[in-house]
């Protein structure tokens, strides 16, 4: 088998074989196949696309590409969840305890910021002492001993996405359906659940801008987790604007604890609601409005809350933190952004918020970067609010000598009007293997 002819079928639109995937996936990884071929192949792939079962065999092989975590050593139906990004996106910190609050084990890894989007682990560390990187044994003993442990990822998963990514980045080939599902899906395939609820984001601080191309790509990644035997559901949820009003790590922890205590935000409260219950279904825990109203009950009753204060204290974190949040390390400075007049926020480009929290050092411009843990944004307008001339939009939190470059890049997404926008919904669409729901 020669790359050569592989790259060539792509290119006139063939469907390659599992045997073909293999040996250019091998090849690719050992370094027999260079990048200047993979490149062509999924310049290929960009334009000529890739059917179901190929697309799912290529997941599958890119998956075995490294280590295969098994969780069989922990009892029961062990269901993952992924989100393929946002701004203010908090999620995983409340629904991964409300969901273990409620029977099912949660053995998850979690990544940390990329780009303008925020990750769980950089916020999980914002707690003082607390460990992300837990040998298997210990995590396994945790998950066992009391149902939940959320660490970063461990070993070599899906070696070959590190270096396609990586390649991807730099060909103009990262915004292609069928690598970027494929992508995705090697990491939760390797990471060893036996479901998987996705969070596919929509709109401007998301991967995908539109509803249509957000559908697309969750169709594709059910069907791939689907085709290699996992349950899986994927929820179209709203990101042109931040979820919440906290932006920045330990501004994060702090919302999402509100949650969990039973007074967090509307919206951010919904949507964690409907994702754990989507989760818990997985688990064949009941009907969606079952699981809802479980989900519900376990905030209502504190379970959640102490469920995710034993996960911090089991992995060194000081949980007084989540009690009394004047404990955890302060910000240097604060800003208010006042509002240039009168109007509606017509619209706050949700990807611009992310850049701006991460100018103020809540995120990463370079790999080597340290994060400040109390840096970030709390919005107080957002899209669709009414503000006075002279009235704070936001506060930011950080260093004073971040804050006149954050502003810059915060107000180039900002438009005022006199007319309130229409409202959008916060949940699009559910996919499951049955099909597309829309709402
Ligand atoms: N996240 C990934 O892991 N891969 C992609 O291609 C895009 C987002």
């Amino acid at each position: 088998m020669r790359m050569y002819d592989l790259i060539a079928k792509k290119r006139d639109g063939g469907e390659m074989t599992r045997e073909e995937l293999q040996f250019m996936i091998d090849g690719y990884v050992a370094g027999r196949i260079p990048d200047y071929q993979m490149s062509a192949w999924m310049m290929a792939v960009y334009l000529r696309g890739m059917t179901a079962p190929e697309v799912a065999i290529l997941t599958d092989v890119m998956a075995h590409s490294g280590d295969m975590v098994d969780l069989s050593a922990i009892e029961g139906i062990k269901v993952d969840k992924h989100s393929t990004g946002g701004v203010g996106d908090k999620t995983t910190l409340v629904i991964t305890p409300v969901v273990a609050a409620c029977g099912v084990k949660i053995a998850k890894m979690s990544g940390r910021g990329l780009g303008h989007t925020g990750g769980t682990i950089d916020k999980m560390e914002s707690v003082p002492g607390t460990r992300t990187a837990l040998g298997q044994e210990e995590f396994f003993r945790q998950v066992n001993q009391i149902g939940i442990s959320v660490i970063g990822q461990s070993g070599e998963l899906a070696v070959a996405d590190k270096k396609m990514y990586a390649l991807r980045d730099v060909t103009a080939t990262v915004g292609c359906i069928p690598l970027i599902a494929s992508s995705i899906m090697s990491k939760k395939l390797a990471a060893g659940s036996d479901a998987i609820l996705l969070d596919v984001t929509t709109g401007t601080g998301a991967f995908m801008k539109t509803v249509e191309d957000s559908i697309q790509l969750a169709r594709m990644m059910v069907d791939i987790g689907a085709r290699n035997g996992r349950r899986m559901a994927a929820l179209i949820t709203d990101m042109d604007t931040p979820l919440g009003r906290n932006i920045g790590n330990s501004l994060e922890v702090i919302e999402s604890m509100e949650v969990l205590k039973g007074r967090g935000e509307a919206d951010l409260t919904e949507v964690c609601l409907q994702l754990a219950a989507n989760m818990l279904v997985l688990a064949d825990k009941g009907s969606l409005s079952e699981c809802r109203a479980m989900a519900k009950a376990v905030i209502e009753d504190g379970s959640a809350f102490e469920v995710c204060k034993q996960m911090f204290a089991c992995q060194g974190g000081d949980v007084r933190v989540l009690e009394d949040y004047s404990l955890f390390a302060q910000p240097e400075a604060s800003f208010e952004l006042l509002a240039e007049q009168d109007g509606y926020i017509w619209a706050n480009d949700t990807e611009k918020i992310g850049s701006a929290s991460v100018l103020l050092g809540a995120g990463r411009m370079t790999k080597e970067d340290a994060i400040d843990p109390a840096a970030g944004i709390v919005l107080h307008k957002k899209t669709g609010d009414a503000v006075k001339q002279g009235e704070s939009i936001a506060t930011f939190y950080g260093k004073p000598d971040t804050f006149a470059a954050a502003e810059a890049m915060y107000r180039s997404g900002l438009t005022y009007s006199d007319k309130k926008p229409p409202e959008v919904p916060l949940v699009y669409a559910r996919v499951t293997a049955d099909g597309v729901e829309r709402f």
